[in-house]
């Protein structure tokens, strides 16, 4: 049965983000880059610019009143990130600068202390290359095997064949949630429960769904999930690793340095607990504190109601792109993230990214950081309209226009 889901004003909503009333060539802006970055209201803007008037100092060192504000606000927001991906406690979010630190973190503390030579680390053909380079680093280092779960040509994963994949062998499974270039969302709780099954550890690339559909860890069941800030109203170099308590106490650090030590001498140091064992250095504050305002702000709204949003444009998008001639979409034709992959027969992605954007219109052309997944489809790559919660039908419209005219132009 389908949850009923109050509707949110989206049109309010939108006006929080004054980025969209720019323009572009002269034209109104149409913002479908999301899936890359998105936009961040006004709410997020003025928890950073309030943190940086009226509390900024550094964290957890001071014994000033500054201090202890910057890091008791640093600290109400790893509660707030683990409340949003329902970890048991704050103490298995370790902050980061993004999805990408997230894996190289587990890759190195993980992987150092436990992969032997004659271990596999699993992974899918779709995922992005911060999903697969620090994979293939660790796995080089200590001479282990990657292997793939095949995508099928409907953009999904080829789940009758996971068994043969999840060998007792493999030590680590870490998958994408919803894909990038594809817009597929993956089964991640089955995939969990079936890596579990044979004691595989599970690492969840969240990057495209956290700000987008409800996430909760212990309903997917996962070891590491990790997420980027900036792909949910966040600023940029702000994200989480979430690590179930047990694995992520069983790491040693990564990164050494100030703020991780509990003594140092000049031959040795010992190590805080998980997770500011993880977090060396000064950390981004100003960040943790937008990302806690960006919460706020998208749990107000509500995921479940974003999700449906998001998964109504897109499906108005798919369907609109059926007037277009010449035109491949990729991905399942089922439910999907907000994002839309598409190729068409005569323009390079690049060629038709710049045309649209003479109209105001902001796609993205090319691999999408997805190099393997591109050639599994035979193509270099794709021009890609990503949607989010402030999206229009409108600018739908206005984007299936301007895509006239560019069959027009390059055939
Ligand atoms: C699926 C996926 N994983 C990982 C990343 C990397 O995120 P970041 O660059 O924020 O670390 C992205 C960014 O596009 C992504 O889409």
């Amino acid at each position: 049965m389908h949850k009923i889901v109050s509707v949110p004003n989206w049109i309010r909503i939108r006006e929080e983000f004054s980025i969209l009333r720019e323009q572009a060539h002269g034209r109104p802006l149409i913002y479908f880059d999301n899936a890359a970055t998105t936009q961040k209201p006004r709410a997020v803007l003025d928890a950073v610019r309030q943190y940086y008037e009226h509390d900024n100092a550094n964290v957890h060192r001071g014994l000033h009143t500054l201090s202890a504000r910057a890091t008791e606000a640093y600290e109400r927001a790893r509660q707030t990130v683990a409340d949003y991906i329902g970890a048991a406690a704050a103490d298995e979010i370790v902050f980061t600068r993004g999805t990408t630190e997230s894996i190289n973190l587990v890759a190195q503390a993980w992987g150092g202390k436990f992969l032997r030579s004659a271990d596999v680390i699993l992974l899918t053909e779709m995922e992005h290359h911060s999903n697969l380079v620090p994979w293939q680093l660790l796995a080089g280092r200590i001479g282990a095997t990657l292997r793939f779960v095949p995508v099928r040509d409907d953009g999904s994963l080829d789940l009758d064949r996971l068994s043969s994949f999840l060998t007792p062998e493999v030590k680590l499974f870490a998958f994408t949630h919803v894909s990038n270039s594809l817009g597929t969302i993956n089964p991640i709780a089955e995939l969990c429960r079936k890596a579990r099954e044979i004691g595989a550890i599970t690492v969840v690339d969240a990057a495209q769904s956290a700000g987008h559909k409800p996430v909760n860890v212990q309903e997917i069941g996962c070891d590491f999930l990790a997420f980027s800030g900036h792909k949910m109203c966040a600023p940029t170099g702000i994200g989480a690793l979430y690590g179930r308590a047990e694995v992520l106490n069983s790491l040693p650090p990564w990164h050494g340095g100030g703020e991780m030590i509990v003594s140092v001498t000049l031959e040795k140091s010992s190590f805080k607990k998980a997770p500011h064992r993880f977090e060396a250095g000064t950390p981004n504050i100003a960040g943790a504190i937008g990302l806690a305002a960006a919460i706020d702000y998208i749990e107000n709204i509500g995921r479940a109601a974003i999700f449906e949003h998001d998964l109504g444009l897109t499906r108005y998008a798919l369907e609109r792109f059926g007037e277009l001639p010449g035109m491949r979409v990729l991905g399942p034709s089922g439910e999907r993230g907000a994002i839309v992959g598409f190729v068409m027969e005569a323009a390079h992605p690049h060629d038709l990214t710049t045309f649209a954007d003479q109209y105001g219109l902001a796609l993205r052309g090319g691999h999408h950081c997805n190099q393997p997944l591109m050639r599994r489809f035979g193509v270099t790559g794709t021009t890609r309209a990503s949607f989010y919660f402030y999206n229009t039908k409108e600018e739908v419209d206005g984007m299936i226009e301007i895509l006239h005219k560019a069959v027009k132009f390059f055939q």
